[in-house]
């Protein structure tokens, strides 16, 4: 089975802390050049130092807001048009806040949809033509279980991670001819500053313990475990080497055997 990356070279998205993070090591693990993003400059230095390397291995970053949709536009071009050809594309930031869909400001949908599917479909537009020069192109986008399952009260994120998913199905059709293949990875619940924050939320909204909320939530997942980080990026690292070559339009909930759907 191939799952070497050397000679690749990969953006990772939202890769300064959490599952972002974990991806970029797994991919410098595997031989790729990994360039990150993320907004905090200082910390994604402090990662580039971090990912294992050869000599072939050149990381770097790029540090910008994803509400900063022009800015990003810039940055990426600028990029793209001095380097060599990017041929993994890991599109991922933080969620959207949570909230009942019923309560949801509209702005939230407009700066949730910007975020997530407007910043992906830059990106993508900006790295397609080398994978194309290439003949090789993994688009690896990293969702949630809430595109086959809502998850109660994540309305803006169930909402925008649905377009998302549309979004990548399509994009798999148009783009497998020329050796690129778009995936959706669906995280369960991971153990990161994300989760944390979500679960002291819900505890606060609803009056429930910190502790008698997290078991509520263990108690849905057959393993019994949130996961580790490392864990999701594993499947998002395969989907991204040349083994995987046949597996295009899918989303692959990594999340324990949560989701209550076939
Ligand atoms: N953890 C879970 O249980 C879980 C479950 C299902 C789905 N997910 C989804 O998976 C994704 C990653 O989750 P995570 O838990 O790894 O989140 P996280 O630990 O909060 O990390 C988010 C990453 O995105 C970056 N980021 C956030 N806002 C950004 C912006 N406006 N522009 C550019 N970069 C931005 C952050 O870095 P900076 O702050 O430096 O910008 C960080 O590197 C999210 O969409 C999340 O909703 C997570």
């Amino acid at each position: 089975m191939n799952i070497d990356l050397s000679g690749k070279r990969a953006i990772v998205c939202g890769s300064s802390k959490g599952i972002g993070k974990a991806v970029a090591h797994e991919l410098a693990n595997l031989g790729a050049t990994v360039i990150l993003i993320a907004r905090d400059g200082e910390t994604l230095k402090q990662v580039k130092g971090e990912l294992s390397r050869d000599a072939g291995q050149r990381h770097d970053f790029i540090a910008v807001d994803f509400a900063e949709v022009d800015t990003l536009e810039q940055k990426i071009t600028q990029f793209v048009s001095t380097n060599p050809p990017v041929h993994i594309l890991v599109n991922n930031t933080g969620g959207p806040p949570a909230g009942p869909i019923f309560e949801a400001e509209t702005q939230e949908f407009l700066q949730g949809f910007s975020n997530h599917l407007i910043c992906n479909h830059i990106l993508t537009q900006t790295v397609v033509p080398g994978m194309k020069t290439e003949g090789y192109g993994r688009i690896i986008n990293i969702i949630s279980t809430s595109v086959k399952q809502p998850i109660k009260g994540l309305g803006v994120s169930n909402t925008v991670r649905g377009a998302v998913a549309s979004w990548a199905k399509t994009l798999a059709g148009e783009l497998a001819a020329f050796g690129i293949t778009v995936n959706n990875i669906l995280p369960g619940a991971t153990k990161t500053t994300r989760l944390q924050s979500l679960i002291g939320h819900n505890a606060k909204k609803s009056g429930v313990s910190v502790e008698a909320l997290t078991k509520q939530m263990l108690d849905q997942i057959p393993t019994g475990r949130f996961a580790e980080t490392s864990e999701i990026a594993n499947a998002a690292v395969f989907l991204a080497t040349p083994a995987a070559a046949y597996i295009n339009g899918v989303s692959l909930a990594v999340d324990g055997g949560r989701t209550q759907c076939l």
